[in-house]
């Protein structure tokens, strides 16, 4: 068996993660289990909302130390960071902000979720613009097929850091760059790949981000990070409520000048358990040292695509550097259609995997271990 980055003493997978000791749970690109962290946070929120109401919580200001740990994680300003419902409504932000014009064009890939398809569909009904819609060869994109879809009309490159259905990643870092240096918008869903892989907005020249905390950083659904870029933050114009506004606790007055950072966003109330969840998995990750999750991760997808092959699966993930993710998409040889009677099958003995577009797909986290990754292999038919 191969060796893999040891957890530190102190933590203890069954008493932060209860999950493992029910399922041999490989399915966080779906929705993950949150950590006991984020449990905790949750239901000290319920008791004080219940007993006290707003009046000893301090919510509002560990809301703004969550901002601060979300602009951390990825590298950005605290300014630069607004909460959103999910990652969709991130991307709802960018696609109903810009100021679009006729000719303008979008490029994105065909296999992107539907959050990173339908917006730029409909933009592209509505304002006649051009949605360029690049195709995978075998799970993975070149780098520069994507540079040279680049044209002097192209207004933003739209992609998601880590493809769902394959895991392939992309090096956004050397599409930011060219973005950049062309004057082209970069946006990019990060769901899978913040709390996974490395993501920095700065260095890696990205526009806009978006990703929900319900898969890598091991929240509840309903709270995600918004990134606006601060020399962007007005090109795009926000829905309107009572709170995106200067004077928000001013209830008489009538001034809906927007705030000037990332806030004004957050047209309404808050998710408060969500967002103090999300911020309690956030500090959790970064406790435990974000490069050691990352290095865990990889060796454990390393440790599957190889024991896979090795049973003969047929592994689309690929496995070069720089492109590899916490997804394995794998293919029986008996073909696409006996994929949901394996994962029912691998349900039935508690082992958690899905499958997605033809394809099985696990997704390890940190804090599973190389004897999951057996039971998941030594389960599968030959
Ligand atoms: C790439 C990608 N984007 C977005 C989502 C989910 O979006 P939302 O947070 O809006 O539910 C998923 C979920 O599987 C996904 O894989």
């Amino acid at each position: 068996m191969d060796a893999i980055p040891e957890l530190p003493q102190n933590f203890h997978p069954a008493a932060e993660f209860p999950v493992v000791r029910s399922w041999t749970f490989l399915n966080h690109a779906a929705v993950a289990p949150i950590s006991r962290s984020a449990h905790q946070a949750i239901t000290e929120f319920a008791d004080q909302a219940m007993q006290d109401a707003y009046l000893t919580g301090k919510w509002y200001t560990k809301i703004e130390e969550v901002r601060e740990s979300a602009a951390q994680l990825i590298g950005a300003k605290k300014s630069e960071i607004a909460f959103a419902k999910n990652t969709s409504e991130g991307i709802a932000f960018v696609a109903s902000g810009l100021d679009w014009q006729p000719g303008d064009e979008i490029v994105s890939t065909s296999v992107g979720y539907p959050s990173m398809v339908y917006p730029w569909m409909d933009v592209s009904q509505r304002f006649g613009v051009k949605h360029v819609e690049l195709d995978e060869l075998q799970g993975r994109f070149s780098t520069q097929q994507i540079l040279d879809a680049i044209t002097a009309r192209t207004r933003m490159v739209a992609l998601s850091h880590v493809e769902f259905a394959s895991g392939f990643r992309h090096d956004v870092a050397q599409i930011g760059q060219y973005c950049r240096h062309r004057g082209v918008l970069f946006c990019v869903d990060a769901i899978q790949a913040i709390g996974v892989v490395p993501v920095n907005v700065a260095e890696m020249n990205i526009d806009f981000l978006s990703a929900d905390g319900h898969k890598w950083l091991l929240a509840p659904e309903g709270a995600a990070i918004f990134y606006c870029r601060e020399e962007l933050l007005t090109r795009l114009s926000p829905e309107i409520g009572w709170m995106n506004v200067v004077n928000a606790n001013d209830f008489g007055r009538r001034d809906f000048t927007l705030k000037p950072d990332a806030r004004r966003f957050e047209c309404g109330s808050h998710n408060v358990p969500g967002i103090l969840a999300l911020g309690a998995s956030i500090r959790l990750l970064q406790g435990l040292s974000l490069p050691l999750v990352h290095q865990r991760v990889a060796a454990l997808t390393g440790y599957l695509r190889r024991r896979l092959m090795e049973k003969n699966y047929r592994v689309l993930s690929s496995a070069n550097a720089g492109e590899t993710s916490g997804i394995v998409a794998f293919e029986s040889q008996h073909g696409p259609q006996r994929h949901s009677s394996i994962v029912h099958e691998l349900e039935r003995q508690r082992i958690i995997i899905a499958e997605r577009v033809g394809r099985l797909r696990a997704s390890p986290h940190f804090y599973n271990n190389l004897e999951d990754i057996d039971r998941l292999v030594d389960a599968l038919p030959n």
